[in-house]
């Protein structure tokens, strides 16, 4: 058509938060409202023609699944995110804030597999040979096996990776990788989302597994990362906040696993260490007798976590009450907290509510709302929880208290902490299997578990 710009030379702006592209420059983004969040960048020369011949097809029932074992990196907690360790041709996005400990992650990781005598690529393009080789000294890295490259170009990481044949390339970070074929800087939308297809491509042919790092702020912005995800076969990203030394990494996406696995570390002088016994961690520094305070029986993944939920109910000095949570979903608790005001009757406008998980785990799966709302009331009632007992179970608007999956797993390692009393959805007795020193106390209805708290306050308890 006359006077439209060639594809090759035509340039947009991109929105660097959410991935919008608009054909004009906007001051504020129209999909995600940022301001001045749009720049400008420059669409590749199509490479390759639309006709081209491809490859035959291949008939469903030749395919073989078989034939590539997972490669296990030897760090038995991040096996468990990956689901049980590296496939051969999968793209991973490992994600954090700066400074959560991406980088000691995988040189730990690098290491353990240039030990196993499997090659391993590192490449370091936000750090220079000397702070790698820093790191590497406290960490005690010294596989042969390990091999570091610093050039961020694209074309070139590949045309090494292609003549050393590395079982694993790590990628750290993707932010600051980028193709010659885009004009934008490294670190653009546009460069993060043709590298990654460059990289998935290349793992693919190769049947090389790829390790990207991807940077993410608290908001989850610089979208790079964000965007990625429907790209690569596995998500990972650290949980928690920086300052803490327990370091969660969770699973978010897993084409070739479960998701929402945890593996759970410590950030020690010497790098990361697997905690064996979360639970153990996580209730470490619980006061007791304090209302406010339960522990619930969480499932995160395939394994059980004891965690105590914590909340601050009070009356509100200001003139909007405030609602604050940490780990814990706002939506589901504002949906508690309109659930008990209509079922209990409890007048809860005014009121400030805080919940906050501790220990910087989040919470996802319903089973936690049974622990959220027992720490609401107890805070409102100012009447501690009997510090041995444990809840879980899934609130409904009804106040109904609904089944959770896989209740014996949760009571099993509940009576292992030494816990006497749990708290459960009565859907979910009997349970297959009899626990000896711990009670189980079945609930339907919230009223039905305000009873049964009560019975358990230290107060009433002889
Ligand atoms: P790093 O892995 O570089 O974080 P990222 O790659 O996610 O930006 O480092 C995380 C932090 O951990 C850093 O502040 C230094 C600290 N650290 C330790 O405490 N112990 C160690 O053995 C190492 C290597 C780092
Ligand atoms: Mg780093």
């Amino acid at each position: 058509m006359p006077g439209m710009p060639s594809l090759a030379k035509r340039s947009f702006y991109v929105c660097q938060l959410c991935g919008l592209q608009a054909p004009k420059w906007m001051g504020r983004c129209s999909g995600c409202g940022e301001w001045d969040s749009l720049i400008e960048e420059r669409a590749a020369a199509a490479s390759t023609p639309l006709q081209e011949t491809s490859d035959d097809l291949l008939s469903y029932t030749d395919l073989d699944s078989g034939d590539s074992p997972r490669i296990a990196t030897g760090n038995a907690e991040f096996d468990r995110v990956l689901g049980g360790g590296l496939v051969p041709g999968g793209l991973i996005l490992l994600g954090g804030e700066p400074g959560i400990g991406k980088s000691t992650l995988v040189l730990q990781v690098a290491d353990g597999l240039a030990h196993s005598g499997r090659k391993v690529l590192y490449l370091a393009g936000e750090e220079s040979p000397q702070q790698i080789r820093l790191r590497g000294e406290r960490l005690a890295v010294n596989g042969k096996a390990l091999f570091l490259a610093t050039d961020t170009r694209l074309e070139s990481i590949l045309s090494q990776a292609a003549t050393l044949k590395p079982d694993l390339l790590i990628i750290d970070s993707i932010q600051t990788v980028h193709s010659s074929r885009l004009e934008s800087i490294p670190g653009s939308v546009s460069q993060i989302r043709e590298c990654a297809a460059l990289f998935m491509e290349f793992a693919k042919k190769h049947h090389l597994p790829i390790l990207l790092i991807g940077h993410i702020n608290k908001e989850g912005a610089l979208a790079g990362p964000k965007m990625l995800e429907h790209v690569v076969d596995v998500v990972l990203y650290f949980e928690g906040e920086r300052h803490q030394n327990q370091k969660i990494v969770r699973t978010v996406k897993n084409r070739f696993g479960p998701i929402n696995e945890l593996g759970i570390f410590e950030m020690t002088g010497t790098g990361l260490v697997a905690i064996e016994n979360p639970s153990r961690l996580f209730l470490a520094e619980r006061a007791l007798d304090v209302p406010g305070s339960v522990v619930v029986c969480s499932l995160e993944g395939s394994r059980p976590v004891l965690v105590e939920m914590q909340a601050l109910v009070s009356r509100s000095r200001y003139s909007t009450a405030r609602r604050m949570c940490s780990g814990v979903d706002p939506n589901r608790v504002s949906l508690l907290l309109a659930m008990l005001e209509k079922r209990l009757g409890l007048e809860l406008l005014g009121t400030d509510v805080y919940v906050n998980v501790a220990g910087g785990l989040s919470l996802l799966e319903p089973a936690a709302d049974l622990a959220i709302l027992a720490s609401m009331l107890s805070s409102l009632r100012e009447r501690p929880v009997d510090p041995r007992t444990v809840v879980f179970g899934e609130v409904g608007l009804a106040g109904e208290i609904r089944a959770v999956n896989r209740a014996l797993v949760r009571i099993k390692e509940a009576a292992t902490l030494g816990f006497t009393r749990a708290l459960l959805p009565k859907s979910n007795l009997p349970l297959s299997e009899n626990h000896e020193g711990i009670q189980l106390i079945g609930v339907s209805s919230v009223s039905d578990f305000l009873r049964a708290l009560d019975r358990d306050s230290p107060e009433i308890l002889e």
